[in-house]
């Protein structure tokens, strides 16, 4: 298959994805579930006024589009800020399919005009990532949602093993090449570039993220009372808001709600909808902290017997349903111990896919950062008020993931897919 093959089935997929996201009357689409999350036909607009700018503009707001300059304007995601969109005169959901339909064959068409592996090919691939991350959003506004479930249960995932649950790896101390070069990664984002040697001194690392179970114990010892687990500002953020356990949990703790079906909390299951000031409490909490992105990245992608990275935990294949939970079709994390053929070359399992995993690193660029030409998309969150998050939730498509992927988010924030892997100095 050729790459231009390639970034064509992997953009249909990632409509499809989408319009089954938003395949809901109009009442449904026009409602703000949270103040935190957008309405879905602005999701989906904005979808379709990224792909436009980026592949048939140039990235050039001035060139004329395919809507009137004040309607376009209404899907700047840094003029509206997503509590108030739900207050703009928005396209209505068919005419938001019919634009994004038409910005889709003119794209294909640039598509087949693309000289052979040409470089150009990365623009496609930063919009394959935006619909995806915009997907995962919808995700998250639609667990908010209460009513009656508008979606299933999730499809089956393997079974968990026992054991696994407060076990670590040991990664040995030494260099390895943080970062990726668009040589060895064409689609790599501006903030995962470039490739760079770093030192990490010997640490621990959960073999399998912290489990439910795990919460549990933590809640039944008193960690939501009690200061001395949590930072200053961890502690204070709790007491204000009221924090007694994860987002969706039932009072008693037994319980939890997703995507509107209330069940029984999986004990196995590595614990979502933490933020990353519980997940600081915790880990200390533990006896133990949180990794730093560096060394997220070494237990994750280093090789220590070749010195040199692997594409993947488990080496070269592209993911599978054998290797790792992604796709979002599960609509939830896979039990810990799931995945033993994903494991990495340190034997940290579950690395990619399930919950995107809090470290204790401040979104920063890597030296010699450039940025792409969505020059917007990195740079203006360099050095705010984040917390960097790796490997992945279970509602990220694997077409866009990579070791070197970088989330960020607010210390305070719990409606993403995010849960917890210890690490501790060796
Ligand atoms: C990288 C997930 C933090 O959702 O704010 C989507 C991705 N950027 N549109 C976000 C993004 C522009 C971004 N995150
Ligand atoms: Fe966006």
């Amino acid at each position: 298959m050729s790459a231009q093959e390639a970034l064509a089935r992997d953009l249909t997929r990632a409509r499809e994805r989408t319009l089954a996201l938003v395949d809901f009357d109009d009442a449904e689409l026009h409602r703000q579930y949270d103040p935190l999350m957008s309405p879905l036909v602005w999701d989906l607009a904005h979808i379709g006024q990224q792909e436009e700018l980026w592949l048939l503009r140039g990235g050039e707001p001035a060139r004329p589009g395919l809507l009137p300059a004040d309607v376009e304007g209404l899907y700047d995601a840094f003029t509206h800020p997503r509590a108030s969109r739900i207050d703009l005169p928005l396209l209505a959901p068919e005419k938001a399919r019919r634009y994004c339909a038409a910005v889709r064959s003119r794209v294909f068409d640039r598509l087949e005009a693309l000289p052979g592996d040409a470089a150009d090919g990365f623009v496609f691939g930063l919009v394959l990532s935006h619909e995806h991350q915009h997907d995962e959003t919808m995700l998250q506004a639609l667990n908010l949602r209460t009513g009656a479930p508008l979606l299933g249960a999730g499809g089956p995932l393997p079974a968990g093993r026992p054991g696994l649950a407060g076990t670590s790896v040991l990664v040995p101390g030494g260099e390895f090449m943080l970062g990726v070069d668009a040589a060895d990664e064409p689609f790599a984002l501006d903030n995962e570039r470039p490739a760079h040697r770093v030192d990490v001194a010997a640490f621990r690392i959960g073999r399998v993220p912290v489990t439910n179970g795990e919460w549990r114990a933590f809640i039944d010892d008193g960690g939501y009372r009690q200061s001395q687990w949590w930072t200053y500002r961890g502690w204070a953020h709790c007491v204000q808001a009221g924090l007694t356990a994860p987002m969706f949990w039932s009072p008693d703790h037994t319980f939890r709600t997703r995507f509107g079906h209330t069940e029984e909390l999986p004990a196995d299951e590595p614990v979502q909808h933490v933020s990353y000031f519980e997940a600081q409490a915790y880990a200390a909490w533990a006896g133990a902290r949180l990794p730093t992105e560096a060394e997220w990245e070494k237990a994750c992608a280093w090789d220590p017997a070749v010195g040199a990275r692997r594409r993947f935990p488990w080496g070269g294949a592209d993911a599978s349903a054998a290797l790792a939970n992604l796709g979002g079709a599960a609509l939830r994390p896979a039990p810990v111990g799931a995945y033993p053929a994903g494991a990495s070359a340190y034997g940290a399992e579950q690395l990619l896919g399930e919950v995107w995993e809090w470290t204790s690193s401040q979104l920063r660029p890597w030296p010699g950062f450039s940025p792409m030409i969505y020059q917007r998309y990195s740079e203006p969150f360099f050095g705010g008020d984040y917390r960097v998050l790796r490997g992945g939730s279970w509602a990220v498509a694997p077409e866009i993931l990579r070791p070197s992927f970088r989330n960020w988010d607010h210390p305070y924030r719990r409606q993403i897919f995010a849960g917890v892997r210890l690490a501790w100095d060796a």
